[in-house]
């Protein structure tokens, strides 16, 4: 059985420990959990964009030449690139992870021009799903094909098949497909992927090179910890780069973007992945939280994030119904656990300091961060949660109208 003491043990020992330090601790005495919308800021974030602009206020229109903002992109790209298991060549922030998986899938359907199908899952972020819908009506031959929960992906895959365009992470169970496995999959049959990995990256190990993976897209405020809205990224394996002439073509992404010419040249490189201006504030509040992942050893956090998992799993099987796969390797950023009335729990457990998020039908998700969760922290969701649950709070007629989102 484990006790409390345990947890804090593994506290001391965690070589972790202090980042949780340089991340806003929230309301005294509440814990965050919440998978689906925003991971904790920085604690330095207010002053850098406080400095940002005081700065931006005296440069102005010279702000364009003598700062850095125009290599935000790139730079912010390379300082989260290893935590994907990508080249820091490989790998721009901007937009979001809807336009960046437009142009993401878009780039990889022309580089297989002769073959329509997208592989995909009916159950994967409906986000994904829209994107491809929206394509067909510039390429109407497109046919998308989605495997049902449960069934083989792999069979699905043949040689008609484009594009293989999954999310790493189910949003609703955590479960995690194997990007290597899949990849090769696919490349047996002359296809090309397209990752989500927004409910992985900063959690769990993505790996793109090793998995010799194609393209793959990701949102920057979950896991990353980038700020409220911040940018997404996109990674294109460097074998691809130049190949590309992208759909979503702007003046950001041209060669030379200050001659104004009519014609546009792409980029070298992720350059051309670049659209329009780019976002200089929620940048410099992404930075605050990149310029922590660029100092941390991504092995380090991917052990912590699978024993925090683990150990929220154990301290809470026996109150609910564990959703999420219990091997850490099929396991995403958060845990989900299962209730009937999950609206409901998420509700109660809101109001005893726990913040988590419900999915439909029954899914109670909990974000779990290697950079700032403890241990204990888990202990604590668990004596909050059994409170819950043995003493019916959940019941209460305020609960039954929980906002979900
Ligand atoms: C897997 C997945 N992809 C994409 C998105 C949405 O990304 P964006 O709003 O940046 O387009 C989400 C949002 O939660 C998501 O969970």
């Amino acid at each position: 059985m484990t006790t409390r003491a345990d947890c804090e043990a593994l506290d001391a020992k965690d070589p972790l420990r202090e980042l949780a330090d340089r991340f806003a601790p929230g309301e005294p005495g509440t814990l965050y959990f919440d998978a689906n919308s925003i991971g904790a800021m920085p604690v330095d974030v207010p002053a850098r964009i406080e400095a940002h602009l005081k700065e931006w206020r005296n440069l102005r229109r010279r702000g364009w030449s003598e700062s850095t903002w125009l290599d935000a992109p790139k730079r912010l790209g390379a300082k989260i690139a290893p935590i994907l298991g990508a080249s820091p060549d490989e790998v721009v922030v901007g937009d979001t992870t809807s336009i960046n998986l437009f142009k993401t899938l878009a780039a990889a359907l022309s580089l297989r021009p002769d073959r329509p199908r997208v592989v995909s899952q009916a159950g994967t972020f409906p986000t994904d799903l829209y994107v491809v819908q929206g394509l067909k009506t510039l390429r109407p031959e497109i046919e998308l094909h989605l495997v049902a929960d449960g069934e083989s992906i792999e069979a699905a895959i043949d040689d008609r098949t484009a594009v293989v365009y999954l999310s790493q992470v189910d949003y609703r169970s955590a479960r995690r497909l194997d990007i290597r496995k899949l990849t090769a999959a696919a490349h047996a049959e002359g296809a090309l992927t397209v990752w989500d990995l927004s409910h992985g990256a900063g959690a769990v190990p993505a790996d793109l090179d090793t998995a010799n993976a194609d393209f793959a897209v990701g949102c920057g405020y979950k896991y990353l910890c980038g700020g409220p809205g911040a940018p997404a990224y996109s990674f294109v394996a460097r074998r691809h780069q130049e190949a590309v002439k992208p759909a979503l073509a702007g003046w950001m992404g041209h060669a030379n973007p200050f001659t104004f010419s009519t014609d546009y040249a792409p980029g070298a490189g992720m350059a051309r992945f670049v659209v329009g201006t780019p976002s200089v504030i929620a940048n410099a509040i992404m930075e605050g939280a990149f310029d922590i992942w660029a100092e941390v050893d991504p092995a380090q956090v991917f052990a912590k994030h699978a024993a925090l998992g683990d150990l929220l799993i154990a301290l809470t099987k026996d109150i609910v119904e564990v959703g999420s796969p219990g091997d850490a390797d099929e396991r995403g950023g958060f845990v989900a656990l299962r209730h009937p009335a999950g609206a409901a729990v998420v509700g109660a457990l809101a109001d005893a300091g726990v913040v988590s998020s419900f999915r439909p039908p029954d899914s109670i998700r909990f974000g779990l961060s290697a950079l700032y969760h403890r241990y204990v922290d888990m202990w604590e969701v668990a004596v909050r949660l059994r409170a819950i649950i043995d003493d019916g709070l959940w019941k209460a007629e305020k609960y039954k109208k929980t906002k979900t989102i």
